[in-house]
């Protein structure tokens, strides 16, 4: 069994201090200071024979939440190897606290047939740290295959880019974009602005008009104001429309940012980021995805970069950190990090600090850190963040109830596929 005690635990938007144990992958139980029900944490008992694995947190101001599961990571292989891969992607995922990454299918040769996510999938079963999901691309070639739910047992969705980015996948006709609505699986979407948004918002109501029910459409790296209240006219209506942001939009806006340049979409103004924090404390913004997008430093200082942030290794911090702050509650904290991406793709991974559900948790510690000073995991090693400064950081993450950071050691563990 697993024990870790000392540690702070969400309960109903506020911190409780508690111990939590762990057995075969799952939270056997969970006992919270003070609670006369179970007589208190401190009469836990451990394994007299020694078997216990125990982390005490009592020199620390320790808090432990479930680990992120981000839904929109770019982690380049196969195809864009000398950028990223599997095992460093992973490793940066542990590193900042997120325990499941869903993959984009933008790679060198789109990912957009079974074979390509067949390889894709042994890729990750052999490489990744983390658990793991993948998307299919949408092309105007496989839209007939994708209406018929095809590919729905191998991905967590589809993916559609509406405009051009990294990769080239481009979908322009109606038709297309209609086709990814005839199955069950979340349609993630790269509006490439507002007229792509509103174009594809079309296409979804166009749909409901024909048939029953509608897959989730999820809008990704909604960063203007403008978009932010196109999608609050639209939510009323639906309730299968969820927004993404992303870290890199709430934390920089264009006048201050003097990192690497060129994201897509790109950086904003402070305005735009007031509208966006809103959004996430009024329920607008569902869920937080990193789009960490690696790039060399080399490829970001050409005249002509390529588009794209790394954030696997600060998003958690970052949130954390502007909840403690309170610019965020605690529960939407959970909500955006973890809960919505476990509704949104019905995945039951680690969403929740319950008897009996995956052990998929990270715990931070209060410890000042300057973004970078200890340098980085993901292989294109740098940060947009570099030099902020946040108050809180993880130093342990468990996969499916096993230890596999732990202070800056990395050990690969049992994984698992979502979605399938
Ligand atoms: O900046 C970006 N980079 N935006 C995207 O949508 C794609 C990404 C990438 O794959 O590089
Ligand atoms: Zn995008
Ligand atoms: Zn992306």
């Amino acid at each position: 069994m697993l024990i870790v005690k000392n540690v702070f635990l969400p309960l109903k938007d506020r911190w409780v201090e508690g111990v939590v144990a762990v057995e075969n992958g799952k939270y056997r139980s969970i006992l919270y200071n003070g609670d006369a029900n179970n007589g208190g944490a401190n009469s836990f008992e451990v394994d007299s024979g020694g078997s216990d694995q125990i982390l005490d947190f009592k020199d620390e101001e320790a808090y432990l939440i479930p680990a992120m599961i981000d839904p929109h990571v770019h982690v380049r292989e196969p195809g864009f190897e000398y950028k990223e891969d599997w095992s460093t992607c992973s490793r940066a995922a542990l590193k900042g606290g997120v325990a499941t990454i869903i993959d984009m299918p933008n790679n060198k040769v789109p990912t957009d047939n079974s074979d390509a996510l067949k390889i894709k999938q042994q890729i990750a079963k052999k490489k990744s740290y983390v658990n793991f999901g993948l998307y299919i691309a949408l092309t105007d070639e496989n839209s007939k295959y994708m209406a018929e739910g095809s590919y729905e047992k191998s991905i967590c969705g589809i993916k559609i880019y509406m405009s051009k980015t990294t990769g080239g996948l481009v979908i322009d006709s109606k038709e297309t974009i209609e086709s990814a609505f005839y199955q069950t699986k979340p349609v993630l979407v790269h509006t490439g602005g507002l007229e792509g948004l509103k174009k594809v918002l079309s296409v979804y109501s166009r749909v409901r008009e024909k048939k029953e029910g509608l897959p989730p459409l999820y809008i990704c790296h909604v960063s203007t104001k403008e978009e932010v209240s196109e999608i609050k006219k639209w939510k009323g209506n639906f309730g299968s429309i969820f927004a993404e942001v992303t870290p890199h939009h709430l934390f920089l806006d264009k006048d201050s940012y003097r990192g690497p340049k060129r994201v897509l979409p790109p950086l904003e103004g402070t305005d735009d980021l007031k509208a966006l924090w809103k959004a996430i404390n009024d329920g607008t913004i569902d869920i937080c995805g990193t789009d960490h997008a690696p790039h060399t430093l080399e490829e970001k200082h050409r005249e002509n970069p390529p588009a794209g942030f790394p954030g696997l290794e600060t998003v958690v911090p970052l949130l954390f950190d502007a909840m403690m702050k309170k610019r965020l509650t605690l529960s939407r904290f959970l909500e955006i990090t973890s809960g919505a991406a476990e509704k949104i793709f019905g995945i039951e991974i680690s969403a929740k600090i319950l008897e009996g559900k995956d052990a998929n948790f990270t715990v931070l510690i209060k410890k000042p850190w300057l973004i970078g000073e200890d340098g980085y995991e993901t292989k294109c090693a740098w940060s947009p963040f570099e030099g902020m400064k946040v108050d809180y950081r993880p130093v342990v993450t468990a996969i499916n109830g096993e230890i596999s950071y732990f202070y800056g050691e990395f050990s690969k563990k049992r994984i698992k596929q979502v979605c399938v």
